[in-house]
């Protein structure tokens, strides 16, 4: 369905849904290509370990758990928006043809397209926009879940069901001994949650309602994460405490969201 622009934006703001009219242009977070480079070479290896576990349990005759599956799906929206903007056409079919496979339980046929997958980056980039799949659009807040669903620590069978963000910002902004700080591996976790909170900024679950807070921790999520993904590229010369900071101010972020909309904490 085509509706024009201006019509679209007419509706919406008569709709009082304050957060669509003002993400009309937004889309894929503005991040150096570099680091979407090596985003998208873990991330890729992430979804084909990942589907490596649920082609065995499905051989194993065991059901595949909704909580199991979900990373493997989320990891191919992000995958399909670096893709974009790497200009990079045929990793971006294919990761939203491998969510597809995965909502549709067919994990095997998921791994062996993602085994072809590569990571070829263009000169030109994409359109821009959050690339969409045929069956979330009938429930958005799906793009929720499944993005968010990447932020998780928890381990199935050997590979962390989620990307083990959360428990690695905790760590790093701890008070009494943070971790040791790669700023090669924090490029990577802040352009996963500058994907991932913009997926947010665009998808509010039902208990929004005309709210700005949404749109300002979503919007400030993306923000915090792409300073931090600019800072941490700059390698040995990363500046640590600024790294810490900033990390700090994204986690409050998260935590604020949390407290107001999300059910189960
Ligand atoms: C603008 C709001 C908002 C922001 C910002 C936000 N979250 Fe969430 N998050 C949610 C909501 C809502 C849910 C519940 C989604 C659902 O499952 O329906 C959620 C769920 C989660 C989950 C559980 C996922 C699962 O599969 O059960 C984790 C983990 C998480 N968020 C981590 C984070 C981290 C880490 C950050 C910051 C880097 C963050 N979130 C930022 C709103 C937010």
């Amino acid at each position: 369905m085509t509706t024009s622009p201006r019509v679209f934006v007419g509706f919406v703001l008569a709709a009082g849904l304050w957060f669509l009219s003002s993400s009309a242009t937004a889309g894929t977070p503005d991040l150096p290509k570099d680091s979407y480079k090596k985003a998208a070479e873990a991330d890729l290896a992430f979804l084909k370990q990942r589907l490596t576990e649920l082609a065995k349990i499905e051989a194993a005759k065991e059901k595949v758990k909704d909580s199991q599956a979900k990373p493997a799906i989320g990891i191919s929206m992000l995958l399909a928006v670096y893709a974009d903007a790497l200009g990079d056409g045929a990793l971006r079919t294919d990761a939203l043809k491998v969510a597809e496979a995965v909502i549709a339980k067919d994990y095997k046929g998921a791994l062996e397209l993602a085994k072809k997958m590569t990571v070829k980056p263009a000169n030109a980039t994409g359109k821009g926009d959050l690339p969409k799949l045929a069956s979330f659009e009938k429930d958005k807040v799906k793009y929720l879940e499944h993005a968010m669903t990447l932020f998780r620590n928890k381990t199935i069978l050997e590979t962390p069901g989620g990307l083990h963000i959360q428990q690695d910002i905790r760590d790093l902004i701890r008070k009494d001994e943070p971790a040791k700080l790669d700023p090669a591996q924090v490029e990577i976790l802040a352009v996963r949650a500058a994907v991932i909170t913009e997926y947010a900024t665009h998808y509010p679950n039902a208990k929004v309602k005309g709210k700005k807070d949404w749109e300002k921790w979503s919007k400030e999520s993306v923000d915090f994460s792409k300073q931090i993904t600019a800072e941490a590229a700059k390698g040995a010369k990363a500046d640590e405490k600024k790294l810490r900071e900033l990390l700090f101010n994204l986690n409050k972020r998260c935590n604020d969201c949390h407290f107001t909309y999300r059910d189960d904490e």
